[in-house]
């Protein structure tokens, strides 16, 4: 039997843990002995209002089970809402060792009918509130040279999704910012790493038919944000977990064909496109910068030969 996975004497923030995901990460990370910030702004389901209600009715279940938790009803877009919020978790807890960026809504409609404002609305809540709530615990998280965030991307934004132009970029955008994230904190013991879920939750009750979303608890997704949270955590993953399967997806990068600077490059180019798409000798780069290096370094190889 694999060691049990404990989270006793840490603390964890949960954004948009009012109900659906977040709720049961919450509950989840409680259980096994994190006390716990359930945030929550209480937003229906475009975003719209506010209400500490969700959130409360997550801690007084935390408390009920024995855990420790406290509500916060900040909005992951005020950066003032958010940092009172990590305040309050350092006045109770003394440290922040989890912050899962989970809040969101949606605002689906085809690319022709979405208004700049839908658009802005969702870059500003999933990827602007993970960024600032990311950025309220990072210092704290260097200074304790430990931490582990967790950004919710979706198959939307790695893979798109019919109506979501304004959810897939900025869900792809998280991953940009978790690529780099997880570069600047590893000399700092913070891994940062992205959650690509699937369940049934008010946000997908309507897109799914009702025996397939029986199969997508909540529940079923959360030991991939445990294990993503955990000590022996990895950095920079992308986990999609959904109906109890987990699978991991990569950015990678193919081997790539040098074709050099010629006036009928792009006719070569195009006379090589088997090799272009040959994805057996595909790498994940440690970073953007060994993309160029391998660029550079084919260029310098062709002109030796
Ligand atoms: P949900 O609608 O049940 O939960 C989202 C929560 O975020 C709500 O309780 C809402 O009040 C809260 N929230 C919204 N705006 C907020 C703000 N500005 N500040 C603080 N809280 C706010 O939806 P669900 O499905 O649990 O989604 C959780 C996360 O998982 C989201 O980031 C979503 O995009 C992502 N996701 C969900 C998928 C699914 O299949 N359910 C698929 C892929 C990603």
């Amino acid at each position: 039997m694999p060691a049990t996975i404990r989270f006793d004497g840490q603390v964890a923030v949960v954004t948009g843990a009012g109900g659906g995901l977040g709720r049961s990460h919450a509950l989840q990370l409680a259980a096994r002995g994190a006390k716990v910030v359930v945030n929550d702004l209480g937003a229906a389901r475009d975003g719209t209002g506010n209400g500490l209600t969700a959130a409360e009715n997550v801690v007084a279940e935390i408390r009920a089970a024995g855990g420790e938790a406290i509500a916060s009803a900040a909005s992951v877009t005020d950066p003032a809402g958010v940092q009172e919020m990590v305040d309050q978790a350092m006045r109770e807890w003394k440290r922040i060792d989890i912050l899962v960026n989970n809040a969101g809504f949606l605002r689906d409609k085809s690319f022709t009918k979405m208004t700049l404002d839908d658009f802005r609305a969702i870059v500003d809540v999933h990827l602007m509130g993970a960024v600032i709530c990311t950025k309220a615990v990072w210092e704290i998280m260097k200074q304790q040279n430990y931490g582990r965030i967790v950004m919710t991307t979706s198959s939307s934004g790695l893979f798109g999704n019919f109506g979501q132009s304004n959810y897939g970029a900025a869900k792809m955008a998280l991953v940009g910012l978790m690529q780099t994230l997880s570069l600047e904190g590893e000399k700092y013991g913070i891994r940062v790493n992205c959650l690509a879920p699937t369940a049934a939750t008010r946000m997908t009750e309507d897109l799914m038919p009702a025996e397939v979303l029986a199969l997508l608890t909540p529940e079923s997704v959360t030991p991939g944000m445990l294990y993503l949270a955990s000590r022996d955590a990895p950095t920079r993953a992308i986990l999609c977990a959904g109906a109890g399967t987990f699978s991991r997806s990569y950015i990678t990068l193919g081997d790539g064909v040098h074709i050099g600077e010629r006036p009928d490059a792009v006719e070569q180019l195009v006379a090589k496109l088997d090799t272009l798409a040959d994805r057996s000798k595909e790498i994940v780069p440690s970073a953007g910068f060994q993309q160029s290096q391998m660029e550079v370094a084919k260029a310098l190889a062709a002109r030796k030969q």
